[in-house]
């Protein structure tokens, strides 16, 4: 389904009501135009200054393009309403307005595209709506910045110019898999990684390629040899350094090619301040910092903490969070690699009972494992942070129904506006 209006054209259109961010929002054929100081009530006549539509439905990364944001986040705040309702068996949870995206596009710090074949040669783009094994050619991505899209056109361009043939799903035939371009959005440096499948790879035209752009300060290669479609492998460094920058609330932090950083850098700060409220640190608590990624959370926190201690699985990430302890000159957080159910007796031996926790798990949630052990710690206020309100809700109702904790705030924040995930900050307390 195109989108049923172009640029430069003149529409006649009735204002029903008003979009996040001011502009008034019409309809025509059930898409949705944006309106520069119209009023709901108004009916006007406008011209087209941009559309912002070119591949959806069609493609599977924004799923709500056309439901107006304000719309969008009304709906992801009833759903964590509903989820603690109704899984986390709480009448009337303590729910606190949800934090609006920023930006509603270009948001996205990094992007991981699939190769696939097109009458023209190798086109980059996202799998279709729905589809495993259909790629739709992208040419303009509004999640990304023009450099990103740049970066990719680029690297679809050299693909075509060496002849090369994208990796086929089905057949297992072919070598392009992936590109994935990452950018620290505050240092403006990026990290470009190339997935193919075991064959020989002209590195230096590729590199050659890249040249241009002199925010690529990082350019990877990673070779699956499986049929999975998988993008975190060991790398080889073709050019520049190792990993990249990017600046979260004042701080910097190195991120390698396989380690955690949340996608939107500006919701992240956001994010994380949430976090760092609901923590109410005073400068003399014990601070452990589970699911902690390359340590942006704890690190945010040490400077009001006494001491910080952060558990992770990806050896890559901790050694990240190790160089970004140091990169800021924080002398109090330690990062140690473990499965959170497994690491945290360790933990507790070396660094004593926690005041405040901190919880960052995946989509699961916390394993009834770790959900345990780090209820056993007694902990005075467990900060979570969940990218899931139905396990967040689930583990809210174990912590309150066995370990005597109480929700005693919550709040979503939109990190990805046109899709439906939800990010939401909960605080609980004990006693
Ligand atoms: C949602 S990310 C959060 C990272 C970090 N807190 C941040 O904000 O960037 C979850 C992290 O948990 C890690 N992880 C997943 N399962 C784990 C486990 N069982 N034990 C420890 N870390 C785990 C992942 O590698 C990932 O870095």
């Amino acid at each position: 389904m195109a989108a049923p209006v172009r640029e430069d054209q003149e529409l006649e259109l009735d204002i029903d009501s008003l979009a996040y961010g001011g502009n008034g929002v019409a309809r025509l054929n059930g898409f949705v135009v944006f309106v520069k100081r119209g009023l709901p009530g108004d009916r006007v006549r406008a011209r087209v200054t941009k559309v912002k539509r070119e591949h959806y439905p069609a493609c599977g990364g924004c799923r709500f393009q056309d439901l107006a944001y304000e719309a969008q986040i009304a709906a992801k705040a009833d759903q964590v309403a509903d989820a603690l309702r109704r899984i986390g068996r709480l009448e009337d949870p303590p729910l606190e307005p949800i934090v609006p995206a920023e930006s509603v596009f270009h948001y996205r710090n990094k992007l991981e595209y699939s190769f696939t074949q097109t009458p023209e040669g190798p086109a980059l783009g996202f799998h279709r709506a729905g589809r495993w094994d259909e790629v739709l050619d992208i040419r303009r991505c509004w999640l990304t910045t023009d450099l990103g899209n740049a970066i990719r056109e680029t690297t679809r361009d050299w693909a075509r110019s060496q002849g090369l043939e994208p990796y086929d799903q089905a057949e297992h035939t072919g070598f392009l898999r992936h590109l994935i371009v990452r950018e620290g959005r505050n240092t403006g440096q990026v990290l470009v990684q190339l997935v193919t499948a075991p064959g020989k790879l002209d590195r230096d035209s590729f590199v050659a390629a890249l040249s241009r752009f002199p925010e690529v300060r990082s350019i990877h290669w990673a070779v699956n040899e499986r049929p999975a479609e998988v993008t975190n492998l060991p790398t080889t460094l073709l050019s520049g350094e190792e990993a990249i920058e990017e600046q979260l609330g004042g701080l910097r932090f190195r991120v390698r090619p396989n380690a955690f950083l949340q996608t939107n850098t500006a919701m992240a700060e956001r994010l994380y301040e949430l976090a760092r409220e609901y923590a109410q640190l005073t400068g003399e608590e014990s601070v452990y910092d589970l699911y902690c990624g390359i340590g942006t959370i704890g690190l945010t926190l040490a400077r009001d903490a006494l001491t910080v201690w952060g558990i992770e699985v990806s050896e890559e990430s901790v050694a990240c969070a190790l160089e970004n302890a140091d990169l800021n000159g924080i002398t109090n957080a330690a990062f140690f690699a473990g499965e959170v159910g497994e690491a945290l007796e360790d933990l507790r031996g070396r660094a004593g009972e926690p005041d405040v926790v901190v919880v960052d798990p995946p989509r699961a949630g916390l394993s009834g494992k770790a959900l345990r052990r780090i209820a056993r710690l007694e902990p005075r206020r467990i900060v979570y942070v969940s990218c899931n309100p139905t396990t967040l809700a689930g583990n809210v109702k174990e912590l309150a129904g066995e370990w005597g904790y109480r929700l005693e705030r919550a709040r979503p924040v939109d990190m990805f506006p046109h899709t439906p995930h939800i990010e939401t900050v909960a605080l609980l307390t004990r006693g």
